[in-house]
């Protein structure tokens, strides 16, 4: 290894020391189960989100894999409500039903694989969540790719529009084989106090040694302009005795949360009440929705608003929810 990147694995090992979030309990435990829940969560929601709502509650529900993996999916989804992208609970349900499995085949307490390419056989576990584990749970001498590391190897390279290729080859390269755990840790922390999108400091930064593109960092990566499409949903609520109609979800996309009915066309009859809108990654969703005040003819299953509160149901459902008790006082 070049002495350039020695003294940058001291430096930002010591600024890791310094100014690392140090204390997030995912980075205080060994436990590989609440290491894994970590990284699922924090796929595509913020560190301050799942630390202030979801993580502990979600850990006292279900403290083990075992516990997880022999729960039913609704109670996962339930604490899971609100974070959106349902998959990943699924996903994290169905690996703790198989490592449990294996765990009552080999008499032992069931637990994560340790090797990268096992832990992506199992559900929802892609290459960066695999890395992730290997290297925060089992200290692994392999890198990260979370995307504010993704940032501060571009710049680092002067690299406008990566392969993923190039950064997992850059990301070997450097990882710090002594201390991996710190050193991976330390990078999400730098790419997201220091080499920011906007503002990066490249004056206080570790990594400024041997950094290719601190003249001009903001050139490094390319911004994609993204056109997110809109959707747009019909929704009906049928409303009977002041209880409200849904139905459990059986499509790959919200599967197996409550929700309200989707139509194509609304009945004559049904009012226009107002509608509501959520940002997905891919697309924006826009639901008109609609009140008909009488029985739904394809199903039965009625809820009050206070028996709605113990379903697990998305958040666009949540939103109307809201937009119907704003409505009924009018009536
Ligand atoms: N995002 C993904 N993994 C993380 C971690 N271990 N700490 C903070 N943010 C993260």
């Amino acid at each position: 290894m070049k002495a350039s990147q020695k003294n940058v694995h001291k430096r930002i090992q010591k600024w890791y020391k310094a100014h690392g979030r140090v204390d997030l309990p995912w980075r205080t435990t060994e436990n590989a189960y609440h290491i894994y829940l970590s990284e699922v969560m924090l796929q595509q929601t913020q560190v301050k989100t799942v630390l202030e709502r979801y993580y502990f509650p979600f850990l006292k529900k279900f403290p083990t894999l075992q516990a997880l993996g022999e729960a039913p999916l609704d109670d996962v989804l339930k604490m899971w409500e609100g974070l959106g992208y349902y998959n990943r609970a699924k996903n994290l349900h169905k690996t703790a039903m198989i490592l449990t499995q294996e765990g009552q085949t080999l008499g032992s307490a069931p637990t994560l694989p340790s090797e990268i390419e096992t832990l992506m056989a199992l559900p929802g576990i892609g290459k960066n969540t695999a890395h992730a584990v290997a290297t925060f749970a089992f200290k692994k001498p392999v890198p990260i790719m979370e995307a504010n590391v993704k940032r501060i190897l571009c710049r680092l390279k002067q690299l406008k529009t990566p392969t993923d290729k190039a950064l997992w080859e850059i990301a070997y390269d450097l990882v710090d084989k002594k201390n991996p755990f710190d050193y991976n840790q330390a990078m999400m922390d730098i790419g997201s106090s220091i080499c920011t999108p906007k503002n990066p400091q490249c004056e206080i930064c570790p990594l400024s040694s041997i950094c290719q593109g601190k003249k001009e960092p903001t050139r490094y990566p390319t911004k994609k302009k993204r056109v997110v499409p809109t959707r747009e949903q019909n929704i009906m609520l049928y409303v009977y005795n002041d209880k409200l109609s849904l139905t459990q979800r059986t499509g790959k996309f919200l599967h197996g949360l409550w929700g309200f009915e989707k139509i194509d066309i609304p009945l004559c009859a049904a009012e226009y009440i107002g509608e509501v809108t959520h940002a997905y990654t891919h697309f924006k969703l826009i639901c008109k929705v609609y009140l008909y005040d009488e029985l739904d003819p394809e199903q039965n299953s009625y809820f009050t608003t206070q028996e709605i509160r113990k379903l697990a149901i998305s958040k666009v459902d949540e939103k109307i929810v809201k937009l119907y008790l704003d409505t009924i006082p009018t009536y």
